[in-house]
């Protein structure tokens, strides 16, 4: 329970309150643990209730900036989906669709290289999405038929004819052939931190003091201190997120029954970075521990992390840096085509655009992409290796 003090705070925060009762009730929490309420938990979770995109919300992120973003991503997808001989029943499975704009972006040039035969094409979208309102905001982007009712598991048609289903976890997607595509997800995932002392590798948690929130030191290892941290890391500050395994253990292991390929791409470093725990309002870096449910919060992705998890069930290909994967893919000739048909207006903002996706001092070598294929295709990769990489 919170104290009297910060009761008499002018603005009330429900999910502080809960918080901190729930620290009072059972000890300091993980920063996992943390991440996880303040983001999802229902109704007063940072993504629950709110449109958090754009120049009125907190971030923007790279298919918001624009629409080349997605249809590159939609022609790498067609193309390696092509080149092992266009399986189907097809799935294209996006983990947190944000407002639905990269899988518009995908489906208009699966639509576009596919029109002729596309009453062949046996192609459903699954959205992988926890927040109700962001599901609504999708239908909105993507479905000419909009619904008041909750849509997790309801099936809608997009404008583009190919049927589109709501699901609060990936084990609600049917199984089959799928593209599984993350874009901006596995940062949002829960993190441990940890940090190393003189006594050894100590877990910092969570604490409430007088109705405010505080890092600590676990006085003893956690448990989570003694599974998650590699007996030869180096570092003195750790951020893993087993959440994250998990999620790529069953994606592998749907990618090996089932088929598929998989595209992560996301803010990130290669196993070297420390302490990237942060918190971001209205554009502006803020305190992790401040305005919970009321400001992002969100760590960089560990790309080697991923990689060596995944290595064993899956070929990795990657990661290469945003601007890599973008130029390979075409985006200059993209642009420029745009270009040629655009207003003056359109031009300066395709050219804002192309600078944001891939100038190495803006999203271009801080965004990350990586790729996963089932093994069974690991010679036919080392013959016909993936575009983009
Ligand atoms: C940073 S946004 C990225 C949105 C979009 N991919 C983009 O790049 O514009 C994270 C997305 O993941 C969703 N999300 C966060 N945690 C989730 C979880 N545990 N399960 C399902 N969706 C989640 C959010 O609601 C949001 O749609």
């Amino acid at each position: 329970m919170r104290k009297a003090s910060f009761c008499n705070s002018p603005k009330e925060n429900k999910l502080l309150d809960f918080l901190c009762a729930k620290i009072e009730a059972t000890g300091p929490i993980s920063v996992a643990d943390y991440m996880k309420e303040v983001l999802t938990v229902p109704q007063s979770g940072y993504y629950m209730s709110r449109d958090v995109f754009g120049s009125s919300g907190d971030f923007i992120t790279s298919p918001e900036v624009s629409q080349v973003f997605g249809e590159l991503i939609g022609i790498w997808f067609y193309n390696e989906w092509c080149k092992i001989g266009f399986p189907q029943p097809l799935q294209l499975v996006e983990f947190g669709p944000g407002r639905g704009t990269l899988t518009d972006d995908i489906l208009r040039v699966f639509s576009k290289l596919t029109s002729k035969h596309k009453s062949n094409l046996n192609l459903s979208v699954h959205f992988i999405e926890v927040s109700p309102h962001l599901c609504h905001i999708q239908m909105s982007k993507l479905c000419s038929e909009h619904v008041k009712e909750e849509l997790h598991g309801k099936t809608l048609t997009t404008k583009y004819g190919f049927p589109i289903t709501w699901h609060p976890h990936l084990v609600n997607v049917p199984e089959a052939f799928s593209l599984f595509l993350a874009h901006e997800f596995f940062d949002a995932m829960p993190i441990h931190k940890f940090q190393k002392t003189s006594d050894g590798w100590r877990e910092i948690l969570i604490d409430c003091k007088e109705g405010e929130l505080q890092f600590i030191l676990s006085r003893n290892p956690t448990a989570a201190t003694k599974f998650l941290i590699d007996k030869n890391e180096k570092r003195d500050h750790v951020e893993i997120s087993p959440t994250s395994g998990i999620l790529l253990d069953e994606i592998t292991k749907r990618m090996k029954e089932d088929g598929g390929i998989t595209l992560i791409a996301d803010y990130g470093h290669l196993g070297t970075k420390t302490d990237t725990f942060r918190s971001f309002k209205k554009h502006q870096l803020h305190n992790p521990l401040k305005n919970a449910g009321e400001a992002d919060l969100t760590a960089d992705v560990d790309f080697q992390f991923l990689s060596k998890h995944a290595k064993e069930k899956a070929v990795v290909v990657g990661p290469v840096n945003q601007a890599s994967f973008l130029k390979n893919m075409g985006i200059e000739i993209r642009i420029q085509e745009l270009m040629q048909r655009a207003t003056k207006e359109n031009q300066e903002s395709l050219k804002t655009g192309y600078d944001m996706l891939t100038n190495s001092n803006q999203m271009g070598e801080r965004y990350k992409f990586l790729a996963l294929f089932p093994l069974v295709l690991k010679e036919f990769l080392c013959k016909f290796p993936p575009s983009g990489f």
